[in-house]
């Protein structure tokens, strides 16, 4: 017997027998999406089984062993390991290498004897097994599958009384109850709900990718998200080797944890010492590019800021940035102008944080102000200059945090002198980090002058 469907809408939950583009319970457009009702899918808990309440103090949480995954990286990232029975979403855009970290993940894991199960509904078994053999993977623990229908996946794992399950991608699952095709919201929701209750289950742990849309979002549900344990998101330049992978969400583990890895001919390989490979390339004493200490999760990592000023032909100028907002060099720019007189208006500008790195952190703000005066006077910075600092409206330079943490990153690496805000003066004076120069200023226009000074 065929199963019931039925559609909600996903903003206010009406629910309806037939679809319809806009929802006649609140007028969202587009928010339906179907269900399968039966009675015959088993519901969350064994009937008869009422959990009693407990006391914190006699709940046992040393017997939760984590699986690692063989990358110090990924360890961190989901807090020290995979916690059995978890269910975690690996997000990010086509090509970034999602499928070859989990695949090195998976061999790692059954090379210490966990059985895992690897469905591909992406590529076939033989390009599977190309990957592996470049990842050197080649563990008899480690089983394939190309099926992509959620129920027989489901009933695989169990027969094989898999241990780990990475399903490559969410996108690409379905359940035979709903008639919509592979991708849409409806069968990624209904997929995914099968594998979470697979996970709680059989204490699996399961590892959704999912890709991510333009908008950064994963595609089709932000639903996804609300229904797993951790989610992670996979980001850098598909052209350049780097790669971050952080976590927005984990119920294991803090989501302020950031892995760094390198996309090499043998796969993804641990990063320690990011700073060091985002600088190698850099060019030294030249117009427009100056390095800052940004913090990425818990650790100081160097990026270089490049900026490059050109008079606008006609017309309005633009304003071109890449791994920084754009919202915040406007900011800056007119900042610049107002309050330090330097005329940009008429000028082209483009900005650009260095190893496709999207830069978050608000100290980075004066090294683009930084750059982008450089460029502008033409006029080379010295090449053992860190500059980091928040910069505000009325063109002071703000405080930031871990300020010890930044210094000592930029001495690491060579670096002579630092320009940081006059209110982490003391606290940079406390710690004297030995073999750097701390210059505090308290407005941009100070930083300007103390950087054409050195
Ligand atoms: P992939 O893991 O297939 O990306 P995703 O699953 O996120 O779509 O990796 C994509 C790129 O990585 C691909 O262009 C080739 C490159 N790559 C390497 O450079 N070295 C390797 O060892 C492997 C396996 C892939
Ligand atoms: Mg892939």
């Amino acid at each position: 017997m065929r199963e019931k469907i039925r559609f909600f809408c996903t903003a206010c939950g009406q629910e309806t027998l037939k679809w319809g583009g806009k929802c006649l319970g609140c007028g969202a457009w587009n928010s339906m999406v179907e269900q399968p009702v039966s009675k015959a899918l088993p519901s969350h808990r064994p009937r008869g089984e009422n959990p009693a309440p407990m006391s914190l103090a006699s709940i046992k949480t040393e017997n939760i062993s984590r699986i690692s995954t063989g990358s110090r990286e990924l360890d961190r990232v989901v807090g020290g390991g995979l916690v059995p029975g978890s269910v975690v979403l690996v997000g990010g855009e086509p090509g970034i290498g999602k499928s070859t970290l989990l695949m090195a993940a998976g061999n790692a894991a059954a090379a210490c004897g966990r059985r895992v199960i690897y469905a591909s509904g992406e590529e076939s078994m033989e390009q599977l097994k190309l990957r592996a053999e470049r990842l050197q993977a080649e563990y008899s623990e480690l089983y394939v599958t190309p099926e992509t229908d959620a129920a027989a996946l489901v009933s695989q794992v169990q027969a094989l009384k898999g241990e780990i399950l990475v399903v490559d991608s969410i996108q690409t699952m379905s359940v035979a109850e709903l008639p919509s095709a592979a991708g849409s919201i409806g069968q990624v929701r209904e997929s995914a709900a099968r594998m979470v209750r697979l996970a709680k289950e059989t204490g699996a742990v399961v590892i959704l990718v999912g890709h991510v849309t333009k908008d950064g979002a994963i595609a089709g549900p932000k639903l996804l998200e609300h229904m797993v344990d951790a989610v992670l998101y996979f980001e850098g330049d598909k052209h350049m080797s780097f790669r971050l992978l952080r976590a927005v969400k984990n119920r294991f583990g803090s989501t302020s944890e950031v892995g760094v890895f390198s996309m090499q001919g043998t796969g993804l390989k641990d990063v320690e010492n990011p700073s060091e490979l985002l600088l190698a390339e850099r060019p030294l004493d030249v117009v427009g590019s100056v390095v800052v200490p940004v913090i990425e999760g818990t650790r100081p990592v160097l990026i270089e800021m490049q900026a490059l000023l050109a008079p606008t032909g006609y017309g309005t100028p633009r304003r071109t940035t890449a791994g920084v907002e754009s919202n915040r060099v406007a900011m800056i720019l007119a900042v610049l102008e107002r309050r330090v007189g330097l005329e940009v208006s008429f000028q082209d500008s483009y900005v650009n944080a260095v190893g496709g790195i999207r830069v978050s952190d608000t100290a980075a703000d004066l090294a683009v102000a930084v750059s982008l005066a450089s460029s502008l006077r033409n006029t080379r910075i010295d090449r053992g200059l860190a500059v980091v600092g928040e910069i505000g409206l009325t063109g002071e330079v703000r405080g930031v945090g871990r300020i010890e943490a930044r210094i000592t990153e930029a001495a690491k690496l060579g670096f002579r002198h630092i320009i940081i805000p006059q209110r982490n003066a003391a606290e940079a004076a406390a710690r004297d980090v030995p073999r750097i120069k701390v210059h505090p200023v308290d407005t941009l226009a100070a930083a300007l002058t103390a950087t054409w000074n050195l």
